[in-house]
């Protein structure tokens, strides 16, 4: 199943706009004729948001290789019990979130060898990939003071600047290793701007 055509991911960092963009082209392509499944990571089943809640905890003083772990876990349940099957029934699905997050957060801010993922990939979501995924780019500090307007305090919000930084650098370095299906959005500008470019590369990506 390697790259379905409408498999959409969304991908940034903390206060991007990531779910109101899904959400928005969602229902662009719903108003299309299109069957469409959003769907979040982590999440997205009941097992998937129980496994959420212990990765989010503040309370929880988590070490990288259990956290790595999780997010596979709530992955692989994802994967078997949502998407697999949507994507068989052609339906478009759009996620908020998939590996290139793990990516960013383990790999490439808590230092996690690069390598470790790509095998947990390999076992996980074989032959799938996103066919497209927008990455909404903004400054951290921009996003995280957007996250606690909206009074979301979890335990990736309360690490530091630097960690942050280090999930947006991540987040360039994987754009710019696979241009074609990554594309960058600059998510300083306002709500229709933003929404009008995704809309715009959805479609051309498709014919
Ligand atoms: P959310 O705030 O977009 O719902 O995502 C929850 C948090 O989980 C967010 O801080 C990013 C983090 N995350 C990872 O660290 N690794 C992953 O693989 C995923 C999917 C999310």
């Amino acid at each position: 199943m390697s790259r379905v055509k409408g498999f959409i991911s969304f991908e940034g960092s903390e206060g991007s706009g990531k779910s109101t963009h899904a959400k928005l082209l969602a229902a662009y392509l719903r108003a299309q004729g299109h069957n469409v499944l959003e769907t979040a990571e982590p999440g997205g089943t009941n097992i998937g948001n129980k496994i959420r809640g212990l990765l989010l905890d503040p309370e929880n003083d988590m070490d990288p290789l259990t956290e790595l772990l999780l997010y596979y876990s709530a992955r692989a349940q994802h994967v078997r019990e949502i998407i697999y099957p949507a994507l068989l029934q052609n339906t478009v699905v759009i996620t908020d979130r998939f590996t290139d997050s793990t990516a960013a957060y383990q790999g490439y801010a808590r230092g996690i060898d690069l390598s470790i993922i790509e095998t947990l990939n390999d076992i996980v979501v074989p032959d799938l990939k996103p066919s497209l995924t927008i990455l909404l780019d903004l400054d951290v500090e921009e996003g995280l003071r957007r996250n606690r307007t909206a009074q979301k305090i979890d335990r990736f919000e309360q690490e530091t600047i630097d960690f942050h930084g280090r999930v947006r650098q991540g987040f360039h370095q994987i754009a710019r290793e696979e241009p074609e299906r990554v594309r960058l959005v600059d998510a300083s500008r306002d709500k229709e701007e933003i929404s009008r470019e995704i809309i715009k590369i959805v479609e051309e990506s498709w014919h």
